[in-house]
């Protein structure tokens, strides 16, 4: 079975939530697109445990 996973956003990009929050930088991030994550914005792996698929592929 087939799993779609996060944005892998790299350098630095500042993440800042539709609250104004904004997130530590980093030179890393992995963003949820599946919804599923504890841990939004971030991913915290649920995408796999969901058997989340973009249907891109
Ligand atoms: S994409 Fe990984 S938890 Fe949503």
């Amino acid at each position: 079975m087939e799993v779609s996973g996060p944005l892998w956003v790299r350098g630095g990009v500042p993440v800042v939530s539709a609250d104004g929050y904004e997130y530590e930088v980093r030179n890393r991030v992995t963003l949820c697109r599946c919804g599923s994550s504890e841990n939004k914005p971030f991913c915290d792996g649920s995408h796999a445990s969901i058997g989340f698929t973009d249907g891109l592929d």
